[in-house]
């Protein structure tokens, strides 16, 4: 149900990820924009003396920092905050549980809210509206319905996906931010910030390698930063040099724009079973065997942002860079 990981079930990369995620506002690079907008929504509420300030919906590619915004929303306003997600969620009871056992003023942080069911979904409206819970008890002729008061709380729901929501339920948001994936800049200096947080030493030009292949996303390139790392370690006196980057990146098969085996194996398969495309996810995701989700959620976003993948309405279509990074010939 919702996440209880304590310190001794986590694996090391969880428990990195932890170290390394902002603690207070001000160390979160990127996102100024949302930021300051969340900021002002927060500050106006207080000034207004709302019981909780408005629910909010958080969309974006995965690894932009939704949880961690989250997280630094519920330190700001100093109040508790449950973390579960869509699909974690799978009966309307297991909702119900979350729900009364919120206080007043608390987050609750639904991930992947476009994963929610439909039963939890058409529950959760007017506990959004009204802070009500309308449960169904009991069932046959002794079935009824209690309707219980819950605190008032700030819903935060985020999700890859805004397409797959449904109107009511984005409707039921007082404020939409999307995400944007950060610039070269935002990242080197989020890699520099990792980088002395696990007390490595670094150098400009390896920063710069890893930020290029971090697909402009901090969880990546926090990941990378960890790999290079290790090779540094076993390789070298632990330092981090442009050689030793580079030495690990092409162990790791991870490619100069960040692309790896799964990328790779997307854009071969359009190019050499469907001539270039343009091919429907169907289909795709048959011929390269992934997952629909995994291409439309985890592959298609970057590809689609260095512009190697158009999307049309007869479907995907690999571009002439693609066909040049990859040295295939386009005529
Ligand atoms: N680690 C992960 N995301 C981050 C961010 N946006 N700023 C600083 N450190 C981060």
């Amino acid at each position: 149900m919702t996440k209880k990981t304590t310190p001794e079930q986590m694996d090391e990369d969880q428990t990195l990820d932890l170290a390394l995620r902002p603690k207070r506002w001000e160390e979160y690079i990127g996102q100024e924009k949302v930021k300051r907008n969340i900021r002002i929504i927060i500050e106006a509420a207080e000034k207004r003396g709302d019981k909780a300030p408005e629910h909010m919906l958080f969309h974006g590619n995965s690894g932009l920092g939704k949880t961690t915004l989250a997280y630094l929303m519920a330190k700001e306003m100093k109040t508790g905050i449950r973390i579960t997600s869509g699909p974690a969620v799978k009966k309307a009871g297991e909702l119900a549980a979350i729900l009364t056992n919120l206080s007043e003023g608390d987050i609750l942080f639904i991930d992947e809210i476009h994963r929610l069911n439909k039963v939890c979904e058409e529950m959760i409206y007017p506990v959004l509206e009204e802070f009500n819970l309308n449960l169904v008890v009991g069932n046959g002729p002794m079935a009824r319905t209690v309707d219980l008061k819950i605190p008032q709380f700030t819903l935060i729901g985020a999700t890859t996906q805004l397409a797959l929501l449904s109107g009511p339920l984005r409707n039921r948001f007082g404020a939409t931010f999307r995400l944007e994936p950060y610039s070269q800049k935002e990242i080197e200096k989020i890699v520099k910030r990792s980088a002395d947080l696990l007390g490595v030493e670094i150098d400009k030009e390896s920063i710069k390698k890893i930020a290029e292949r971090s697909r402009f996303t901090p969880r990546v390139a926090n990941r990378l930063l960890k790999r290079v790392r290790d090779f540094a370690q076993v390789k070298k006196d632990g330092k981090v040099t442009p050689e030793i980057t580079d030495t690990a990146f092409k162990n790791l098969n991870v490619d100069k724009k960040g692309l790896e085996s799964g990328d790779i194996n997307i854009l071969n398969t359009l190019i050499e079973k469907f001539d270039g495309g343009p091919a429907g996810l169907k289909a795709l995701a048959a011929a390269s065997n992934e997952r629909q989700d995994t291409i439309l959620e985890i592959y298609e976003p970057y590809l689609v942002q260095i512009d190697f993948i158009k999307r049309t309405s007869r479907g995907r279509v690999a571009t002439k860079k693609a066909y040049d990074h990859l040295n295939k010939s386009y005529d």
